[in-house]
């Protein structure tokens, strides 16, 4: 297949003021880093981590010039390896994609086979990128729950930043499948758009964060999904009910943690940890598989889809806590 000399993509660059500077440019093909596969990448979606990476966090990428985007969704158009073939579709997320590797905002991307998940039946490279990192870890946040026991008939479960990517795809996940959610908004400008998902209640974003300094709050959760992190993961986890299960899986608010053991040793609350950027093949494709089947939502109505030339103002907008839903990135425009 002949490939193009050079792609369009999103470019980050520090100036010698120690300021980031974001450009849509033309990047050569020779310039991506040598990899088993190249893709040449129809969607990618807008996650916190790649705002962090566009405006120069330099725990998540240390050199720059460089291309963010931790997704991406294409066609394998050259691959050195028998495990993917090329014409195959796929999708890239996690591991080191745009983060210090070349990432979804440029129209081709080089990768190790092994990053890459076969596009699952049921789903589109389009619907793919529309739940993106954010829905897979909304996912592997509600496997992680039911796998430690929680039952829809458990009682209400908080999903907090809930108009967010994580935040949305969770709620109308845990709705679909017969939980009571009550999700846990800063924006009361979007309480129609989380009953639109699902979700049974809504709580505003100070109800979630106790400021009263009690070691414990009258229980309430059976189960929760945190993407927050900082003072509300701990008021979660101190309004969990007996026996019930928190999976943490952002730092919006903060990566702080400052809880008491009580949650823990009087009432027996697990606090469960969940990543998306490592997690073994074996439960990524699983996720995927019951995002493309049992647990497909309807994942278009939460989706504002931008061209890359439209997407430096959402970068602004996430890095706010602005969005809602999850924004799409169309590479083909
Ligand atoms: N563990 C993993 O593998 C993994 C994977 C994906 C994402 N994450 C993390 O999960 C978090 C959510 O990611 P996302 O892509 O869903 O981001 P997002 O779309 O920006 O959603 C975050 C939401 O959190 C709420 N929020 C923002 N700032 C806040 C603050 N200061 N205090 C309290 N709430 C705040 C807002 O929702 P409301 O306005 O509705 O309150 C916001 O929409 C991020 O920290 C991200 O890094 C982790």
């Amino acid at each position: 297949m002949a490939l193009p000399q050079t792609f369009k993509a999103m470019v980050v660059s520090e100036t010698a003021e120690k300021t980031f500077i974001r450009e849509i440019k033309q990047r050569a093909l020779n310039d991506l880093p040598a990899g088993e596969l190249i893709i040449e990448v129809k969607y990618s979606s807008l996650n916190y981590k790649d705002a962090l990476s566009a405006t120069g966090n330099k725990g998540v990428t240390r050199k720059y010039p460089h291309t963010p985007g931790i997704d991406a969704a294409g066609m394998v158009v050259d691959s050195t390896t028998k495990i993917v073939a090329v014409g195959d579709q796929v999708t890239v997320t996690g591991f080191d994609l745009g983060m210090n590797t070349s990432g979804g905002f440029g129209q081709y991307i080089s990768v190790p086979a092994l990053w890459a998940t076969k596009l699952p039946q049921g789903l589109t490279l389009k619907d793919s990128m529309s739940y993106g990192t954010a829905g897979l870890t909304a996912a592997l946040c509600i496997i992680r729950l039911m796998a430690s026991g929680l039952s829809k008939d458990a009682g209400e479960v908080l999903v907090t930043g809930a108009t967010g990517g994580v935040g949305s795809v969770a709620v109308a996940i845990l709705a679909k499948l017969g939980f009571t959610v009550v999700a846990a908004t800063g924006k009361s400008s979007e309480h129609e758009f989380l009953t639109g998902l699902g979700a049974k209640a809504i709580i505003s974003r100070e109800e979630a964060n106790d400021t009263s300094g009690r070691p414990l709050q009258k229980p309430r959760w059976a189960g929760v999904v945190d993407t927050v992190g900082g003072n509300i993961l701990a008021t979660a986890l101190k309004t969990t009910k007996y026996g019930g299960l928190v999976a943490a899986c952002g730092n919006a608010m903060s990566h702080e943690l400052n809880v008491n053991v009580f949650p823990f040793i009087l009432r027996g609350v697990s606090l469960l940890g969940v990543d998306s950027v490592e997690i073994p093949m074996r439960a990524r494709q699983m996720a995927w598989s019951k995002l493309a089947g049992e647990w497909k939502v309807n994942i278009g109505s939460m989706v504002t889809e931008v061209s890359l030339e439209e997407l430096s103002p959402k970068i602004d907008e996430i890095l706010k806590g602005g969005i809602r839903g999850r924004v799409l990135v169309n590479l083909s425009t």
